[in-house]
């Protein structure tokens, strides 16, 4: 509960004052580190006027700011010279890292481990809340099944499951043990809802989707979210048939408030609200303001609209005053859970925030991530890992060297050039650097003139060529979506010619999304999907090359064939026409161009051991309705290096009122593989992991026959058996 004085505050308060405690803004100050606003602001106010703002108690504080130093003045002047003295809030986008970056999102999805997650948005709290920074717009949850849309980069995949753990680990490690801690920041879960879904992967567009594939795929890693403590959410860009998501009562009334019981704030999505006029649902911004406010939008940010409009709204009987109450005393509620009225300054430090930025335990944590992130897609005869001796290596390509595309996406205070590139990881870990040549070969999307010829010339002059390409870092994120989800052309043509001298190549690709691989790149002996690794980049990659590091990392989106089967998932319907394994029939579930399959499937990765799968065995042939199953198979070791392997429990419900995905992930587990060394890996359901979305869109569960995978990947058969759910 909120100490009486808080809760009094409201009483006390004009209703521009209370329009104010709702009213974010992107931080004017233009000192110190880069401010990344999205859009950039145009001729924004200045910092004095925001300070004068701020003191009149017309914002409730500000976001993607400039550090200690910046907070300090401003909450000095609040504290000082405001009426209410009401602390402000700073937020920012403290996406995968602060100073220290860890790999995006998306691949440290790929860890399946959300432990790791945790330890990084801990290590990124810990970093950005001495710089003042009381509440990150962090983790984005959405479900991406469609790799066109860029802001794949920045949640964890295409599969619930995963979703749901990664959401709860990120928030956990964010919000830490206790909220009031100077290296602990508010969550905001986002941005809701279903914004992964856009039509035709195009950021911002619609989202037409029924009520089911809502609940049963897309709203879960919000709840699993909220549900681990996120005090905050954020409204999504896209409508819902129809509605645009600032502007849905049934979003944020009915199941966020009403069935979620969800305590904390939701902030719109910068202009989300004015957004609604362009969109067609709102007449102009005062109505833009009523409609959401009264759908559940709590705080505006950076239009500016409810301090515009709220009070004549309030006077005018538009906006119930109760309303309005309500939502400045959530404001308040999180201030106060994030210890400000207790001490305003608890966070900010500058001394503090230069000794926790990028410390040694820090970028120790960022290599571990960034080589549990890396995905071995392909090793043909064993080509890696590779010897650190005796060999000759052409690093070739756009991403071989240089401070640039490192960090990736979504940085505002991360600096590539305090990041370690590839050459230098490389040459970091080889017991002779002069070994390794360094030729860019081609631009990311251009030719460089001479580049394929300097390229084929140091393949010729090599043993093992290292083909670094892919994705920069402003081809994902958002507003970065793309029709063909391949390595563009000009590194294409450097991949073909490279390849056409017959050196093996390994190809290292930087992507930010599920690509679709062609020609030599997808034929090459060897591809590591390396995403954007932050920091210590170049290190983590050289662990992984040279076997430091067994990768254990698995894909957490499938990777079609081609860019049109896109949005492609694993966890698909089966048609009444699905396509046979083996040859081609007519008339089936398929494109001419490809299968309806993956090339490389949700949960695929490899290792440098031999796991072999042996023996499903069920506890019993049964799970009865109260009771569980006990589902186990034996994973041995068979290669020479130690290995860790994501062991995944796949379930199939035969016959449903609803028809179920071919495959839907109910579990998975990593475990850790001396050579030769076995482990039983054992999984147990329970009705409720059975459950689907029936006709009446309630939570449902049908008696009947299951099938049950263990198994290496969402495609692999793995071991097989089958129980049936039984009614007493
Ligand atoms: O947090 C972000 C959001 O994900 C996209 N629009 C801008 C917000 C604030 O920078």
């Amino acid at each position: 509960a909120m100490p009486a004085q808080v809760a009094a505050l409201v009483g006390r308060m004009t209703l521009e004052e209370k329009a104010g405690q709702l009213t974010l803004n992107a931080a004017a100050w233009s000192g110190g580190i880069a401010t990344g606003l999205n859009p950039p602001a145009a001729g924004g106010v200045s910092f004095d006027q925001q300070l004068a703002d701020a003191v009149a108690g017309r914002l409730t504080g500000v976001f993607n700011g400039n550090g200690a130093e910046m907070a300090r003045r401003m909450q000095g002047a609040v504290m000082r010279g405001s009426r209410l003295k009401i602390p402000l809030i700073f937020a920012a986008d403290v996406i995968h890292g602060h100073r220290t970056i860890f790999p995006v999102p998306v691949a440290e999805a790929a860890s399946f481990e959300p432990s790791l997650a945790e330890r990084t948005a801990r290590v990124a709290a810990y970093e950005a809340a001495a710089a003042g920074i009381d509440w990150t717009f962090f983790p984005m949850v959405d479900i991406a099944r469609d790799q066109r849309w860029g802001r794949t980069m920045e949640g964890a995949g295409e599969d619930v499951l995963v979703g749901n753990l990664f959401a709860a680990a990120r928030v956990r490690g964010f919000q830490g043990q206790d909220l009031k801690a100077n290296d602990a920041m508010m969550a905001c879960v986002k941005h809701f809802a279903a914004y992964g879904a856009v039509a035709a992967g195009l950021d911002y567009n619609e989202v037409d989707m029924s009520e089911r594939t809502l609940r049963e795929v897309y709203l879960p890693p919000y709840k699993s979210g909220f549900d681990a403590g996120a005090l905050s959410g954020m409204a999504s860009f896209n409508e819902i048939s129809g509605i645009p998501s600032h502007g849905n009562p049934w979003l944020m009334q009915t199941v966020l408030r009403d069935e979620w019981k969800f305590p904390g704030i939701i902030v719109s999505d910068y202009t989300g609200d004015e957004e609604m006029i362009a969109a067609g649902f709102a007449k102009d911004g005062r109505d833009a303001a009523r409609i959401a406010f009264l759908a559940g939008v709590d705080m505006c940010m950076q239009s500016n609209l409810y301090m515009l409009h709220l009070p004549g709204l309030v006077r005018d009987g538009l906006v119930p005053q109760e309303v309005l109450d309500r939502s400045v005393r959530r404001v308040l509620m999180v201030k106060h859970r994030l210890g400000l009225f207790d001490d305003p300054f608890r966070r900010i430090d500058v001394k503090r925030e230069k000794a926790r930025s990028r410390t040694k335990a820090s970028l120790a944590l960022a290599r571990e991530a960034g080589r549990k992130s890396i995905v071995l897609l392909k090793n043909d005869g064993d080509l890696l890992p590779l010897p650190k001796a005796g060999r000759r290596l052409a690093l070739i390509g756009p991403f071989a060297s240089g401070q640039h595309d490192l960090n990736g996406p979504w940085v505002v205070y991360g600096d590539n050039g305090q990041a370690v590139d590839l050459a230098t990881g490389l040459r970091a870990a080889m017991a002779d650097p002069a070994l390794l040549s360094v030729t860019a070969g081609s631009g990311v999307e251009a030719a460089l003139p001479g580049g394929i010829d300097a390229a084929v010339a140091a393949a010729q002059a090599a043993d093992i060529v290292l083909l670094a390409i892919g994705e920069s870092e402003t081809m994902s994120g958002e507003a970065q979506s793309r029709t063909e989800i391949v390595v563009p052309a000009p590194q294409q043509a450097l991949a073909e010619a490279v390849a056409a001298t017959g050196k093996p190549v390994v190809v290292i690709l930087k992507n930010g999304r599920g690509l679709a691989l062609h020609g030599a790149v997808r034929d090459a002996p060897a591809i590591l999907m390396t995403w954007f690794l932050g920091s210590e980049s170049g290190h983590a990659t050289a662990d992984v090359l040279f076997g430091d590091y067994s990768p254990s990392a698995r894909l957490p989106i499938s990777l079609p064939f081609e860019s049109g089967q896109e949005p492609y998932h694993y966890d698909h319907k089966a048609t009444g026409r699905p396509a046979p394994a083996g040859p081609r029939q007519p008339y089936k579930t398929q494109y001419r161009e490809a299968p309806n399959a993956a090339l490389y499937p949700f949960g695929h990765g490899l290792t440098y051991g031999r796991p072999d799968y042996a023996g499903l065995t069920l506890g019993s042939p049964t799970l009865p309705w109260d009771g569980a199953i006990e589902i186990a198979a034996t994973v041995r070791n068979g290669g020479t290096r130690a290995i860790e392997e994501v062991v995944q429990l796949y379930i199939r419900d035969r016959v449903a009122s609803i028809t179920r995905p071919v495959r839907q992930l109910k579990g998975f587990r990593k475990v850790a593989l001396a050579p030769g060394a076995s482990e039983t890996v054992r999984f147990t359901l329970r009705r409720a992991d059975l459950l689907f979305y029936g006709v009446d869109n309630q939570p449902t569960v049908e008696p009947g026959t299951f099938d049950v995978w263990i198994a290496p990947s969402a495609q692999a058969e793995g071991v097989h058996g089958t129980f049936d759910l039984t009614q007493a």
